[in-house]
């Protein structure tokens, strides 16, 4: 079948958490599978391998009413049946940094650059000359794309594809002003509460993916039935319920090709689950690369967004007693200011324990799931959660809270493969550093552990064959 799938971000152009890993990934599965895929995205200024770009010789002129907006389509092709087009345009994204915000926050116009994006991503699959079976949209930025093709914003031709809307996560939902309603050119009687747009007065663009979509989709089932619940459905719980029969929940995979310890040219040495010696080299270069005295203690890790999302203040919190013990602590992250400030504060406190690198940097990930011990996703919620399968793969114990997509990868108990704690609370994440002490203080069971998360086939193969068998169910409607 032919696919048009949308996204914000793609890896390895552009990727700010997990989408980004998931765009790159899933349509690369499915063209695997023998379909034809296009994924559409825009061209951002601080594009990586913007060296593989070409034009297609086609562009893009949309009217809408806040003004006229175009460029050209560049294109890679990535892989046998698997094209990346990019959309050109200098002042919604070729001409800052950042993909939705910078220092000062968020962009004021997100909402006409993601209509840009979803309006001109159907757009740009006409002009390339292709006609999808399947529209896959994901997350906020894309979602009025279902919306364009089931209620005619903007002319389609392709309306009668099937639609799918993938929720990545729902606290993030692209509300705006409503006067963003006549800015776009969105007919008003689409800003209504039940069955439209309207959420408190605003317009909400993540609402019209679950409204108008002919599927809806998240990426694990743990989370698909926690967002039907009021205390994680940010407001959209009844809708969700509503419209339950629609949607599934469908685990993400891991690109075994990217995340491969045997392979990893990220490492300075490689290792598998029978040949583990090459993880202490690891170890090693970690702790010098962060500047921390070499020594047998456990090697506690984090490689996160520092938003609230992933539970940063919960662990700054509890740290400071779990470092009475001689354990090392190393992260690599970026994002809120004060969580920031928190982790250099703790640095500077505990110098011979703590070394942090605050920054986006892919290749120092790879070397810290490697490097580390135990990997800590204190996580308030967690759609599906990425680092946790990267820390399996390594052979690095994940330390996180029972919610969301971390249940759903992780198995607990004595035989398990990870550590779980339930309640969020600092009483119950330091127990679980004591557990992991304990761990590590028994190698024959550390090394079971181990060995048992390498083992456990995370491939985006099942999971992509599953979108395959939604997208044909849809097809046979
Ligand atoms: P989320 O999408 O909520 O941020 P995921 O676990 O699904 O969480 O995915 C996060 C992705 O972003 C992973 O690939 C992770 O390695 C990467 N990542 C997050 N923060 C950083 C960082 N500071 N440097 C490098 N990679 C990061
Ligand atoms: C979101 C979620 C994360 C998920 C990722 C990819 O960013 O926070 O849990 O793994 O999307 O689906």
């Amino acid at each position: 079948m032919k696919i048009l799938f949308i996204s914000s971000e793609v890896a390895p152009f552009s990727k700010t958490g997990g989408l980004g890993d998931v765009a790159g990934a899933l349509p690369a599965a499915l063209a695997s599978l023998g379909h034809d895929v296009k994924v559409v995205t825009p061209r951002y200024r601080d594009l990586r391998d913007a060296g593989r770009l070409a034009p297609t010789g086609q562009s893009l002129q949309l009217r809408f009413p806040f003004g006229e907006v175009g460029g050209p389509i560049l294109s890679a092709r990535v892989a046998e049946g698997l094209e990346v087009l990019f959309l050109e345009n200098e002042h919604f994204f070729g001409g800052r940094h950042g993909l939705y915000g910078d220092a000062a926050g968020e962009f004021g116009d997100n909402a006409r650059r993601f209509a840009y994006l979803s309006v001109g991503a159907l757009q740009a699959a006409q002009r390339v000359g292709f006609q999808p079976d399947i529209i896959h949209a994901n997350d906020w930025q894309t979602g009025l794309v279902p919306v364009a093709l089931r209620r005619g914003f903007q002319s389609t031709s392709l309306s009668r594809a099937r639609s799918v809307f993938t929720i990545h996560n729902l606290a993030y939902q692209g509300q705006f002003q409503k006067d963003a309603m006549a800015d776009l050119g969105l007919p008003w009687d689409l800003f209504t509460s039940e069955g439209g747009l309207e959420f408190y007065d605003t317009v909400n663009l993540l609402k019209g993916g679950l409204v108008f979509s002919d599927a809806l989709t998240t990426v694990s089932p743990t989370y698909a039935r926690e967002i039907q619940t009021p205390e994680q459905g940010y407001g959209l719980d009844g809708l969700l319920r509503r419209r339950a029969h629609r949607l599934h929940g469908i685990l993400n995979g891991v690109d075994v090709h990217e995340w491969n310890p045997v392979t990893d040219p990220y490492l300075p040495a490689r290792f598998g689950p029978r040949e583990m010696e090459g993880k202490a080299v690891c170890k090693r270069a970690l702790l010098q690369r962060f500047g921390l005295p070499e020594g047998d203690a456990p090697v506690f890790a984090i490689v996160s967004r520092l938003a609230w999302q992933k539970g940063m203040d919960l662990l700054l919190e509890a740290l400071p007693t779990a470092l009475q013990a001689d354990i090392r602590f190393v992260g690599v992250g970026s994002g809120e200011g004060p969580l920031e400030e928190g982790l250099r504060a703790l640095q500077a406190r505990f110098p011979r324990q703590v070394s942090v690198h605050l920054g986006f940097d892919p290749a120092l990930s790879h070397l810290v799931e490697a490097g580390a011990d135990f990997f800590l996703m204190p996580s308030r919620y967690e759609p599906c959660g990425l680092n946790q399968m990267y820390s399996l793969r390594y052979g690095t114990v994940p330390i996180v809270r029972a919610t969301g997509g971390l249940v759903d990868t992780v198995e607990g108990g004595l035989d398990g493969n990870g550590i779980l704690f339930e309640a969020f609370h600092r009483a119950a994440l330091l127990a679980a550093f004591r557990r992991a002490q304990a761990l590590y203080a028994d190698p024959p069971r550390l090394a079971d552990f181990r060995r048992r998360g390498m083992e456990k086939d995370f491939s985006w193969d099942v999971s992509a064959r599953r979108y395959e068998a939604l997208y044909s169910a849809l097809m046979a409607e």
